[in-house]
């Protein structure tokens, strides 16, 4: 798929049109519409007559006087209801129109992105970045049709082209794609996509982008160094652990760090989980995946900062090696972890990322980890759960969710918290002592090995997955790329 910006005058007379509108008396009266003939302002205007156009209605039209021309018309609901959430929609119900339709090719006003307390560049941004994953499909494993899957060619933009939009095109692009990326590795089944296949996948950034350099932590070495909570997660599976290191910027800048939770099989351990919470654990390295390629969409973007990604990679499996429930595990910070679940695992492995993220001195460090159910089970699946040690961060991440997409919503960690995970035996337990706040728990246990830097902790499971109505393809969302990237942005 490909966008130009063009001006008015560049309207091809043969062009598809898709338009947005918030009602029918607004679609003869649109700017795009002015050119047509007589002949098909008539007829459209009797074919609109009596249709619906709410939030979620399409009208798809042919001219009479160009019968291969088609005009799209989405509705976008009522005026004073309008938000970004419907902007982000929108976008992506172009494509998927546009693809059930099987037209190749249309225009677009930038203006019909509604830019109403946006600037068109932002507009654009987000625009951009959505149709892009609007249009993802994980076909990876399927055989092709005959005709090839449907791909749309060409849309463009009506606009004032600048060299400002051009820029907002590409960021718009370049982080759509990279969320797409995210998608792919988040998608492949948990047979293939091993911690090895992982952190292959972070060493070919590197060979694609010059500005990135990535190192991989092989067991010993992870070993060596402490991480006495990786090498307990992983020593059930016969997939070795990896631990993945990326980093980009200038080296004398503070770094953020990011650290991804890379757990490329959840089957709980010995613990082990029952089916229908095994479904879709080849996600539970999601995490990972988004700060793999929200690196590499920040080093496309050149922004300048210097960024750190951090992912934690192994295979939670049961087995005669496996971790126990009462082992005690010393992590990189020296701290002991009591495994009291072994399906608990994901704070397990992240206590020694943020513990080696420590030795960076970051200006701050966020973590993005398909931690618990039960952050899902708190806010359903169209939102993040979104901790901090710092009240502020609290404020610019519900931000930053709000701008993107990539939503995020404050909770609880108050000093309290930190008595539920008090080991008996060890320094700190995997569990906390009710089965009330899981979410709050698994943060309070990550709060443990970050220090005194600020940090804040992205519990990205309730947007593991797309749902319904997102209009975005089955399986992994991408989430955590787009909030990772422009938290970067914030920070320069
Ligand atoms: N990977 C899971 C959490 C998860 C569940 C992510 C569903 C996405 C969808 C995590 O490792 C886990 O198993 N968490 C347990 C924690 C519990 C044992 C304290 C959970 O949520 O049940
Ligand atoms: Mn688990
Ligand atoms: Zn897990």
């Amino acid at each position: 798929m490909k966008f130009s910006l063009i001006t008015n005058k560049q309207v091809s007379t043969s062009a598809n049109i898709i338009l947005t509108v918030f009602s029918v008396k607004d679609v003869l009266a649109h700017p795009l519409l002015k050119p047509l003939a007589a002949e098909d302002k008539k007829y459209i205007a009797g074919a609109i007559a009596n249709a619906k156009l709410g939030r979620k209605d399409i009208l798809v039209y042919n001219l009479p006087s160009a019968p291969q021309r088609r005009i799209v018309i989405l509705g976008l609901g009522e005026k004073n209801k309008w938000s970004r959430h419907n902007l982000l929609l929108a976008a992506r119900r172009i494509v998927v129109a546009l693809k059930t339709h099987r037209i190749q090719s249309a225009i677009i006003g930038l203006d019909d992105f509604n830019t109403r307390g946006l600037t068109p560049a932002s507009a654009l941004v987000l625009a951009i970045q959505n149709m892009i994953m609007a249009s993802f499909d994980f076909v990876d494993y399927k055989a092709k049709p005959e005709g090839g899957w449907p791909e749309i060619e060409e849309i463009s933009i009506v606009c004032r082209p600048s060299k400002t939009l051009e820029r907002a095109l590409n960021e718009g692009l370049t982080i759509g794609q990279e969320v797409n990326e995210c998608r792919r590795l988040s998608n492949t089944p948990g047979g293939i996509m091993t911690p090895r296949k992982l952190a292959q996948e972070a060493l070919a950034v590197g060979k694609r982008i010059k500005s990135v350099k990535v190192k991989v932590l092989p067991e010993a070495k992870i070993k060596e160094l402490g991480m006495g909570g990786v090498i307990g997660v992983s020593q059930g599976s016969s997939e070795k652990p990896q631990f993945i290191i990326m980093e980009y910027g200038p080296v004398k800048k503070t770094p953020i760090v990011f650290v991804g939770k890379g757990v490329t099989f959840d089957t709980g351990g010995l613990n082990l989980k029952p089916s229908d919470g095994i479904y879709e654990m080849h996600m539970d390295m999601s995490g990972g995946a988004a700060v793999i390629h929200a690196i590499e969409a920040i080093a496309k973007l050149k922004l300048p900062v210097r960024v750190i990604g951090l992912v934690p990679a192994v295979e939670n499996m049961p087995s005669g090696s496996s971790y126990h429930p009462g082992d005690l595990l010393k992590t990189i910070t020296g701290k002991t972890i009591e495994i009291l679940n072994t399906d608990a695992e994901g704070r397990v492995i992240l206590a020694d990322g943020l513990g080696y993220a420590q030795r960076y001195k970051p200006s701050l460090v966020i973590d993005v980890a398909t931690l618990t159910g039960a952050a899902v089970v708190a806010l359903g699946q169209r939102t993040n759960a979104l901790f901090s040690n710092k009240e502020k961060l609290l404020r610019l991440g519900k931000d930053v969710g709000d701008a993107t997409g990539d939503y995020a919503w404050p909770m609880p960690l108050w000093e309290e918290y930190d008595d539920d995970i008090k080991g008996t035996f060890g320094d700190v337990a995997n569990l906390g002592k009710t089965r009330y706040g899981g979410s709050i728990t698994g943060a309070a246990f990550l709060k443990q090995f970050v220090g005194d830097f600020p940090w804040i902790h992205l519990d990205i499971a309730p947007m593991m997955t797309t749902i319904d109505g997102q209009y975005l393809s089955k399986g992994s969302s991408g989430a955590g790329v787009r909030f990772l990237v422009e938290m970067a942005k914030r920070f320069v």
